[in-house]
């Protein structure tokens, strides 16, 4: 189920004197079973953009098309496309409303009119699939810890089952233990053939996850390709406000003292590996 965002312009209270362009002719492509990172300042336009991959805001210009079809075009229904495209918002917070749990993971399915026992399987396996002790069902939304209340939303969106996750910071704000464990239910998401566009603001996560990185820069598309390739440029990087990731500044660190390391590694592991091979080269390999 590609997605084809063509020369893509939004313009929020268009005609006012506050008028704001907050994306403007963006253009590219989602296939099947990618794992895309957005990146970008604060106020680059990530949360507009997404939010027009699911037809959730209209554009003021250009086109999003789902599977070849414009989904603005006349007959498309957005529900349809909502049901294969699903957003979890960055303040999943301000989302949860029901008065349980299970009413709140519940309400996508029944709103698409599966019936009782199809539900109640659809939110136990969404339960599954982001880590949600079952327990926790029958409690209010608004006793849970951070946390736990993003998997809930992550939950929601899960049972609609779509084919894209969108997920827009999904992990902000939480501590190391269960940031780490949400972005693992979402690495688990993706190899079991889900496409995955994932907006963050933590360079070292989306090093480590994402396969495709694209950078926004005050509503431009001004970066969009493999992550090694985009996070090896650190300068660049930094122009755009933006921090590069921990080991491609200790690659760089290393390299200016003269070490024959690569300057594209995107994890830890890939930064060990280069360390232990350097060390063995200049015969010190004992030492590791
Ligand atoms: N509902 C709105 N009405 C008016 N302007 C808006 C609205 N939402 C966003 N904007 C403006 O559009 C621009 C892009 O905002 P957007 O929220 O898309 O950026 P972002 O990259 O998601 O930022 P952040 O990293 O802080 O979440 C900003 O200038 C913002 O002030
Ligand atoms: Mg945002």
């Amino acid at each position: 189920m590609p997605i084809e965002v063509r020369n893509l312009t939004h313009t929020y209270m268009k005609g006012t004197t506050s008028e704001v362009t907050a994306i403007s002719g963006i253009d590219f492509r989602v296939d099947d079973g990618e794992f895309i990172g957005l990146i970008g300042a604060t106020g680059s336009g990530k949360s507009t953009l997404i939010q027009h991959l699911n037809g959730l805001l209209r554009p003021t210009a250009g086109n999003v098309i789902v599977d070849g079809v414009d989904i603005w075009s006349k007959g498309v229904s957005l529900k349809q496309i909502r049901r294969k495209i699903g957003l979890v918002f960055q303040y999943p917070e301000q989302q949860v409303f029901e008065e349980t749990v299970y009413d709140d993971i519940a309400f996508g399915p029944r709103n698409l009119g599966f019936s009782q026992t199809e539900t109640e399987e659809r939110v136990k396996k969404a339960c599954t699939l982001v880590g949600l002790d079952r327990d926790l069902l029958s409690r209010s939304p608004f006793e849970l810890s951070g946390g736990q209340v993003r998997r809930v939303a992550i939950a929601g969106i899960l049972a609609i089952q779509p084919k894209v996750l969108i997920l827009d910071e999904p992990t902000a704000g939480l501590d190391p233990k269960g940031r780490a464990e949400i972005l693992d239910n979402i690495k688990q998401l993706h190899e079991s053939g889900m496409t995955v566009i994932l907006v963050s603001h933590n360079m070292d996560d989306v090093a480590r996850l994402c396969e495709r990185v694209m950078v926004l820069d005050r509503g431009k598309l001004v970066a969009d390709g493999p992550a090694r390739e985009v996070f090896s440029q650190r300068e660049f990087l930094e122009s755009m406000k933006l921090k590069p990731p921990e080991v491609t500044v200790l690659m760089e660190k290393l390299r200016k003292r003269g070490w024959a390391v690569r300057n594209d590694v995107l994890t830890v592991e890939e930064a060990h590996a280069e360390i232990v091979k350097e060390l063995r080269r200049k015969g010190v390999a004992g030492a590791v």
